[in-house]
């Protein structure tokens, strides 16, 4: 032990220290207490990378200090005049000051030093904190070693199992009942904390799955990988929410990765932790990869009349109240009420918007007609709402142009310089006009999950942290920010918020913290950018290739159609999806998954006479050529 020769520990008297709160009435370091109990202290100041040298540099000069303070004999006398002082100046001496987790420790306990035995409680605690920061660095034994006898004769040192035990007993008292094996900090191992298995959280816990100096943690709120880009064909009914998902734990088999189900909330870049739901979860370096969510600018009132597509809850939240409406208009007896019924609006003709147009519409002339007796699908409303002057802005003209024609060829009304400006249960305001629907859809914005706003970093407009070349947060060498909720430019352009961008983010963090560990230079992060493609409906898809090759109609579909096939994750969800493509491709909608999985009877209107004659002619023929569209040159 580092202290010196002038100091008589045994000076100290607990009951002192249990004044503070600090020890338990049994004499021993409380739990939890103010973070200020040694195991935390010591685990804390791990995390922030204080050596244990500095702390016994700290304890001789607090010792140095003390010794001429505290009598040989146990006695307890009050300090002379400025003795706190020249304690207080021989902590700033050795650095940790006002700052970090020993700066937090000496605010919190010199103003308590009153008298010899508060100081000799001060410095017992102080070497108390140093050698459990000496075990915590321990690496302790592989857990078999631990439980099987006989192991030790086999020539494992004694000594080294018994600093792993000793070690494992205090990391269990900081472990918190919500979270057990995630607070597991008993090896030395470098931490590595991921928010969110998106395409760029999982890239970058498959990269450090190889690595052998670090464990990884990946938390996400759902238990599944989503495959956004193909939301939209399960807001149609093309697609199950299973084709498109996969659990979390099958994708990550990697022996150093732990998954976990739980909502991250904020993050403490100071402590270096991520508060979830219901704990703490310490971490070495943290990768944010929590990608986008709805933004409705400044009327989250419209929120709850127009759904956003994100998730597999919002897909199948549009999935019912597509079907939903067509059932009202079914029941609906009063011509206008029906319109309505059958009219809907999708707000933003960015990719989000586009494709849902196209592909509801589409649904409206396959597949529903011959379901319905009364209402003819065919004869419903999809209006495309878009504020500037032209769809699918972020793409070439050439490109918006010719979606456009392929959308209204798919009976999609298209309306550029529409900008919306009300939107209620009973219809959708923009300029001068009113449509009146019952079911509008939000594709018109999207912002940053706002987990990112508690790193107190600067933020760009769609709340994105501007993060340096190497992906990391302004000022935060150690916490990694990816994918959609990063705003990183490459010669002066933005890297455009898609899934490869994302996914070569997390690789790219991946391999700088490895490089990291390893002690090699780092580099700098580049997007490669191969392409991006909206589709329009089936067999119709504009493109750019390579950033160069435009591509549009079919050519285009196909490259689509292949890429989305290649990055499905699994061999279950690719023959899955070709499946069912194949089916409704060939049966045009024939049987698609129409369900409503609500009980939305409340919503139906009042039933039309159930002895009325059906309004319209018998069901409509399963061909319809009139309707089908045309192919695209
Ligand atoms: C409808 C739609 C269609 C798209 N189509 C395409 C396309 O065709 N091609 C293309 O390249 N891109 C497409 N994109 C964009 C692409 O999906 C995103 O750019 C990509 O998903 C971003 O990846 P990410 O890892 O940043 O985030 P995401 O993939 O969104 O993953 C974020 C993860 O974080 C989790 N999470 C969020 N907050 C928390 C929290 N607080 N605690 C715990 N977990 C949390 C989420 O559950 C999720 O699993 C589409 C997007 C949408 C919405
Ligand atoms: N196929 C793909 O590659 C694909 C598909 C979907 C989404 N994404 C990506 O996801 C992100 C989000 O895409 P998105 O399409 O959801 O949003 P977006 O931001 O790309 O497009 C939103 C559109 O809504 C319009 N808009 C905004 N407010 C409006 C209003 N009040 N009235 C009318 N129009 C309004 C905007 O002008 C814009 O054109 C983008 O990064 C996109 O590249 C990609």
């Amino acid at each position: 032990m580092a202290s010196g020769e002038n100091v008589d520990l045994s000076a100290t008297r607990p009951a002192e220290y249990l004044r503070e709160g600090l020890l338990s009435p049994e004499g021993k370091p409380r739990e939890g207490l103010n973070g200020l109990h040694s195991l935390g202290m010591a685990h804390r100041l791990k995390l922030e990378g204080t050596k244990p040298e500095t702390v016994a540099a700290l304890l001789d000069s607090l010792v140095k200090a003390s010794g001429r303070f505290i009598p040989k004999d146990p006695r307890n006398v009050d300090l002379p005049d400025g003795a706190r002082q020249e304690v207080a100046a021989a902590w700033s001496a050795t650095g940790p000051t006002g700052t970090g987790v020993l700066g937090e420790l000496r605010a919190a306990v010199l103003p308590c030093v009153s008298d010899t035995a508060t100081l000799g409680a001060m410095l017992l605690h102080v070497e108390r904190i140093h050698r459990q920061l000496l075990l915590v660095s321990v690496t302790p034994p592989a857990a078999p070693d631990v439980r099987l006898p006989g192991r030790e004769a086999a020539g494992r040192p004694a000594a080294g199992r018994r600093a792993g035990e000793e070690h494992r007993a205090l990391a269990g008292r900081v472990m918190r009942p919500h979270l057990p094996a995630m607070e597991r900090d008993r090896d030395s191992r470098h931490h590595v904390v991921i928010v969110g298995a998106g395409f760029g959280g999982l890239q970058a816990a498959k990269t450090l799955g190889r690595a052998d100096n670090v464990r990884v943690t990946v938390v996400d709120r759902y238990n599944h990988h989503l495959f956004q880009p193909l939301l939209y064909q399960v807001a149609t009914a093309v697609l199950n929410p299973a084709d498109i998902s996969a659990p979390i734990r099958s994708v990550l088999h990697a022996r150093n990765t732990e998954v976990l189900l739980a909502e991250a909330k904020s993050v403490d870049p100071r402590r270096k932790v991520l508060i979830v739901e219901g704990g703490e979860i310490p971490y070495d370096s943290l990768v944010l990869a929590t990608g986008a969510t709805h933004s409705y600018f400044k009327h989250p009132e419209w929120a709850r009349v127009a759904p956003g597509l994100k998730t597999l809850e919002d897909a199948v939240r549009i999935r019912e109240r597509v079907l939903t409406a067509f059932e009202a208009a079914e029941r609906e007896s009063d011509p206008v009420r029906q319109r309505q019924w059958m009219t809907f609006v999708i707000i933003g003709a960015g990719p989000t918007g586009v494709e849902l147009a196209g592909a509801l519409s589409y649904m409206t002339r396959h597949g529903l007609p011959k379901d319905f007796r009364r209402i003819d699908t065919r004869e419903a409303r999809v209006v495309l709402l878009e504020g500037l002057p032209r769809v699918l802005s972020a793409y070439p003209e050439e490109l918006s142009e010719a979606a456009k024609r392929d959308l209204e060829k798919l009976h999609v009304e298209v309306r550029t310089g529409a900008l919306v400006t009300g939107i209620d249960g009973e219809g959708v305001t923009f300029g001068d006009e009113h449509i009146a629907t019952r079911t509008v859809m939000w594709g018109a914005g999207v912002a940053a999950s706002p987990l990112v706003r508690s790193l107190d970093v600067p933020l760009d407009r769609a709340g994105r942290v501007k993060v340096s070349p190497r992906l990391t947060a302004p000022g935060l060498d150690d916490v990694y920010v990816i994918g959609d909720v990063a705003a990183a430019e490459q010669n002066g352009k933005p890297v455009p918020g898609i899934a490869p961008a994302a996914m070569q983010m997390g690789r790219h963090v991946g391999k700088t913290i490895r490089d990291r560990l390893a002690g090699r230079p780092l580099k700098a992060f580049r997007y490669h950018d191969k392409g991006s493609f909206a589709v329009i409906g089936r067999g119709y898809a504009v493109g750019l290739l390579y950033d160069k090759w435009r591509m549009k109609g079919l050519p285009a579909w196909l490259v689509w159609a292949g890429v989305h096939i290649a990055y499905l994750i699994g061999f279950r969800n690719r023959a899955s999806v070709m499946l069912n493509w194949g089916y409704t491709f060939f049966t045009k909608g024939g049987r698609d998954m129409r369900l409503i999985t609500g009980n939305v009877v409340k919503r139906m209107p009042a039933l039309a006479s159930s002895t009325q004659a059906p309004a319209l002619p018998p069901p409509a023929p399963p061909e319809l050529p009139a309707s089908r569209p045309a192919p695209v040159h």
